[in-house]
């Protein structure tokens, strides 16, 4: 049997510099060390940090009751209230937000000051999307489904700038554009995808249009990872998500000739070899 493994699989250069950046400071030592967040979503991860001493802030709230110690801003990045608290709280701030992201946030800032009402194409509870509505000056519209990107409306005279999650699907974000700026509203788009998830989907795309059964390997709540599935889905019905080697049950996989394997932003690099050796050995 022929197994293909995406070259693009794993970690993307935003987390692995996310991930590389909180290790650095777990290894420092010394005053108490938060990432705001999950660093990356994967549980073994966050789990082998949290036994080197890393505590996970999961909301505002848990931040307000800080008084010591480093905060880690992971690459999803925050909005500007959390910069501020972490400030007022006089803790010290690493941030590893992905260089990508931080460049929508340049972007929405600006654009909204210059008086133009900002959408993101994205997933409005995503913590991206989050952050990015942070750094704008009157809040910012998130269009996800064509349904929405039908409904919207803007104001006379209103001028437009229409930004990405940087994990969107690029197909989706065409075809949603198409869609507002056939309303013929004055709209600056900016394809703010991140060519790391493009490359991953075009090639993830490839190999499961040639595979006969195709594995994504990521966690539960990455979105990049779902929206991986959703491409290789659509390009061969036999495609399964797992987590790790342990959601692979020996029965998984129907007798075929050529697997492909790819994995979401957030998935080590062990975890994706692991499953390469299983599938070589076991199918
Ligand atoms: Fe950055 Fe793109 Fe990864 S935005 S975190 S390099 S998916």
């Amino acid at each position: 049997m022929e197994v293909i493994v995406a070259k693009t699989a794993g970690f993307c250069f935003g987390v692995k510099r996310a991930v590389d950046k909180v290790y650095e400071q777990a290894k420092k030592g010394g005053a108490p060390i938060y990432t705001y967040g999950p660093i990356i979503h994967n549980e073994e991860v966050v789990k082998d940090l949290q036994e080197k001493g890393v505590r996970v802030i999961e909301n505002r709230h848990e931040l307000e009751e800080l008084s010591e110690g480093t905060v880690i801003i992971r690459s999803h990045g925050v909005g500007r209230d959390i910069y501020r608290l972490i400030e007022e709280r006089g803790l010290k701030l690493v941030d590893a937000t992905c260089p990508f992201v931080l460049k929508i946030h340049r972007i929405v800032e600006r654009e909204s000051v210059n008086g133009k009402r900002i959408v993101i194409i994205g997933n409005d509870s995503h913590p991206e999307v989050e952050g990015i509505k942070g750094w704008c000056r009157d809040g910012a519209t998130v269009i996800e489904t064509e349904e929405k990107a039908r409904e919207f409306t803007a104001e006379p005279g209103e001028k437009l700038c229409i930004v990405s999650q940087t994990t969107f699907n690029n197909n989706k974000f065409k075809n949603l554009v198409e869609i507002i700026c056939k309303k013929g509203y004055d709209s600056d788009v900016m394809n703010t995808i991140c060519s790391a998830t493009d490359e991953r989907q075009q090639e993830a795309a490839r190999i499961a249009k040639q595979a006969d059964a195709m594995i994504v390997i990521g966690g539960r709540h990455s979105s990049n990872t779902q929206k991986l599935f959703e491409i290789c889905k659509k390009e061969c019905e036999n495609t399964y998500y797992i987590q790790t080697l342990v959601d692979l049950e020996p029965n998984t996989l129907p007798p075929v000739d050529c697997v492909g394997i790819t994995a979401g932003a957030s998935t080590p690099n062990h975890i994706i070899k692991e499953v390469q050796i299983y599938v070589r050995n076991e199918f």
